[in-house]
């Protein structure tokens, strides 16, 4: 027994100093040292011993435990920061490599004047109000007080959904007013910015889809000194303080009287250049007292309240405020003309 004990802490050494894994050493030290190992089954035969001798073999048996425990803790130790060197090797991180730069987007020059300009009217207590691109020609048209004949209901002018004219892409904002007056009763005073589409061929000025934002204020006692100063007010903020902006009359069928804004044109001061045409002057806005007819349609007595409306061009007033000389290049997406605008 003295022998059987010897060779086996020679041989639970040396399989210990050998194992190579966690695992490995686990399966060692529960063949030794378990409950079923092979030091519990020779203490088990220790009853058939002569009494003198178990206390010998007994201290041997211990001393043959300990050492074992000793090498699997020992073991045990080394592969663990073996496995810890290991790691640190695999996840090193090199903290002086150079990061990789994400490319950062800007803003639309359009999102950048869009953005200012809904901030100006909110500021003047403004809400904004929505409506559906896809149009009941009701809501664009006739309770606009557009007559039947009229050249914009025809199928060179507007994006029709249906053949028999009832649905069209809208082309512009100004049947929000209708919406929002039929759900709303006065005061009212919103903001409709949007996309809009007209039959337009794509030039320097024109796209076939293009955006508005449409205002409208109704309330007792609204004239037109309230139109002209809130319009004067949000170009002079648009444009700089000293922007020279003119009223001409022109003709809508939803607003009475009605009139076109121009502002001086930034590119040339006045003069006439190629953006304005030799104008110097630059179109953009289309506005006016609501008309009678379009209040009593959505239910609000005009002899008690007034309103004004106005459309703006978004494109318009982008490229005034960059003097950019082309619509088309807003949708273009060359990088090289967008990474200009901050
Ligand atoms: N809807 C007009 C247009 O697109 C602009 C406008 C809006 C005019 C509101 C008057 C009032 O040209």
């Amino acid at each position: 027994m003295r022998d059987t004990l010897e060779k086996l802490r020679v041989s639970a050494l040396g399989e210990l100093g050998a194992a190579g894994s966690a695992a490995e050493l686990e399966s060692l030290r529960v063949r030794y040292l378990g409950k079923k190992g092979e030091i519990t089954a020779i203490l088990r035969q220790m009853g058939s011993l002569d009494a003198a001798e178990r206390p010998a073999i007994g201290s041997l048996a211990n001393s043959v435990r300990t050492d074992i425990e000793n090498a699997v803790a020992s073991r045990s130790g080394a592969l663990d920061a073996a496995s810890l060197a290991d790691r640190l090797l695999r996840e090193r991180v090199d903290v002086t490599a150079p990061g990789k730069l994400a490319a950062i987007g800007r803003r639309h020059p359009m999102s950048i004047v869009l953005d200012e300009a809904r901030e100006i009217f909110i500021s003047m207590g403004f809400t904004v109000a929505e409506g559906p691109e896809v149009e009941l020609s009701l809501y664009d048209f006739d309770k606009l007080n557009i007559p039947p004949n009229h050249t914009v209901r025809e199928w060179s002018d507007t994006f029709y959904i249906t053949e028999d004219e009832s649905v069209h892409l809208r082309c512009q904002t100004s049947p929000v007013q209708v919406r929002y007056m039929e759900a709303h009763r006065p005061p009212v005073r919103i903001i409709s910015p949007g996309r809009v589409y007209r039959k337009d061929e794509a030039d320097a000025s024109h796209t076939p889809m293009f955006h508005q934002i449409e205002g409208l204020v109704v309330d007792r006692g609204i004239t037109l000194g309230d139109l002209k100063g809130t319009l004067d007010a949000l170009l002079r903020r648009l444009y700089g303080s000293d922007t020279k902006t003119r009223f001409r009359p022109h003709h809508f069928p939803f607003t009475e009287p009605s009139c076109e804004v121009d502002v001086r044109c930034a590119t040339c001061g006045g003069a006439g250049c190629h953006v304005c045409k030799g104008e110097g002057w630059l179109e953009l806005l289309g506005a006016g007292m609501v008309h009678p007819k379009v209040l009593a349609g959505v239910g609000i007595d005009p002899d008690e309240y007034s309103g004004f409306a106005f459309g703006v061009g978004v494109e318009r007033m982008t490229m005034l405020r960059y003097g950019i000389d082309d619509a088309r290049l807003l949708y273009e997406n060359d990088l090289r003309f967008l990474r200009q605008f901050m």
